[in-house]
């Protein structure tokens, strides 16, 4: 399993041998930081799959999709902002008509005319797209997304299976997709479950089950089988990853037993977002405010919940750790709550889900020194908002000894570009 080099609420004071303090001095605070190392290495990890499809919706900059590619990852676009993306990253789908995979449980009419326009493979994840593509492409291939009737997240927010959650394709009604896509002059070729996100092991892998029963009904026009995303990484101390070599038998397992069954091979896909990213990602942010209230001690940041949403959405945990801009490091630790600058009082970085605020163990430290939120590479920046009139800040790389900014801060201009006033009556 990889070594996890995350700094769980200490002192750090560079990334990948960028100093924090000439990061900032360079592109200012808040700044996101993409280490590509950290990309590498998660992608290696699970060489093992035939295919990595990277579910970009975790961040999306083309940078990333760039060399994401370049190491022979796949994408999967849930909107046409998202198959515009990766087209700009150089996907080719003359030299791999899979490289890119609509998914998603509804069509908008723009995405639609998308996924005509470059013939585009689909992951169905509602009964009503079979007969869409159908009519939009006869004779397509498709890929069916089946809820199987569970699921599991780390949030409930996160969990994407059971009858509780909008997606996919009621494990019950396969039967009657399928005959939908007969109708419709649809091919089913492809079978796909995502059950949700920072899952463990266990869970994971009782979809390999699910998955293969689902399969023998579909029956041999199947050539590929998804395992769907969700791999969790370790946000806090103690967590682990899930072991890959186990997870990858099972499904190996499910792929052969099913191979044998129809008499040809199946391709085994993987889609995951947050294990490919999440480590990679650092939010860099300055302390601007230290105060007391009652008995509490408040760093105030100068980025919010619009710059990183987890916490304040799921009560999602993020490591955090200081970097001193003195480059004195005072040993002491005290209990803080960490938060941002928003008109808003769920704008803090140290809570749990339902919104109590928790405080934190973190070095001491005083206004302008800098404070870091890691593992904040997957549904950081993607998720960032301009609420309050806050410009979304730059995006840097760090790869083979250089960093590069692959998005600037946004401007004024940015901010308030498409919007008019109209002549007063
Ligand atoms: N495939 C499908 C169909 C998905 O819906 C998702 C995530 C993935 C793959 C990738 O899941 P991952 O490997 O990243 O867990 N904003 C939330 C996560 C929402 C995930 C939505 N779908 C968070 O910050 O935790």
């Amino acid at each position: 399993m990889p070594a996890v080099t995350t700094s769980f609420d200490t002192i750090r004071t560079e990334i990948s041998g960028f100093a924090i303090r000439d990061i900032v001095s360079q592109f200012g605070t808040p700044c996101y930081v993409y280490d590509m190392s950290k990309i590498e290495e998660r992608v290696k990890d699970l060489a093992a799959f035939d295919v990595v499809r990277y579910a970009q919706k975790a961040c999306s900059n083309i940078a990333i999709l760039d060399r994401l590619r370049r190491l022979g990852v796949v994408v999967d676009a849930v909107s046409a902002g998202e198959v515009k993306r990766a087209l700009a990253a150089g996907f080719d789908l003359k030299q791999d008509p899979h490289c890119i995979v609509y998914t998603a449980d509804v069509f908008d009419q723009e995405a639609l005319a998308l996924v005509k326009e470059h013939s585009l493979h689909v992951n169905c994840g509602s009964p009503d797209m079979i007969e869409q593509i159908g009519r939009a492409m006869p004779g397509a291939n498709v890929t069916l997304r089946i809820n199987p009737g569970f699921g599991h997240g780390h949030s409930q927010k996160t969990n994407t299976g059971g009858p509780q959650s909008k997606h996919g394709i009621w494990h019950e009604d396969v039967v009657e997709c399928l005959r939908k896509a007969d109708l419709h002059n649809v091919i089913v070729t492809g079978l796909h479950m995502h059950i949700g996100s920072g899952t463990d092991l266990e869970h994971l892998s009782q979809v390999c089950n699910a998955l293969e029963n689902i399969a023998l009904q579909v029956g041999r026009t199947l050539t590929t089988i998804s395992a769907g995303g969700g791999l969790p990484v370790p946000y806090r101390q103690g967590q682990t990853y899930v072991d890959l070599e186990q997870y990858y038998s099972l499904w190996d397992a499910t792929r052969k037993r099913l191979e044998k069954a129809f008499g040809h091979s199946l391709s085994l896909e993987i889609e995951p977002g947050r294990y490919l990213v999440a480590e990679s990602g650092f939010l860099i942010a300055e302390i601007r405010a230290v105060k007391q209230m009652g008995e509490n001690t408040f760093y105030l940041l100068d980025a919010g919940f619009n710059d990183l949403a987890r916490p304040i959405l799921y009560g999602a945990y993020h490591p955090i750790s200081i970097s001193h801009r003195s480059g004195r490091a005072p040993s002491e630790q005290i209990d803080v709550v960490v938060g941002g600058p928003l008109c808003e009082s769920g704008d803090i970085f140290t809570q749990e889900e339902g919104g109590f605020v928790a405080k934190r163990k973190l070095p001491v430290a005083s206004v302008g020194d800098h404070l870091i939120l890691e593992v904040a590479g997957a549904y950081g920046f993607v998720m960032a908002s301009n609420y309050n009139g806050r410009f979304r800040v730059p995006e840097l790389l760090i790869e083979n000894g250089k960093l590069h900014c692959i998005r600037a801060r946004e401007t004024f201009e940015d901010l308030i570009r498409g919007e008019s006033i109209p002549p007063a009556s």
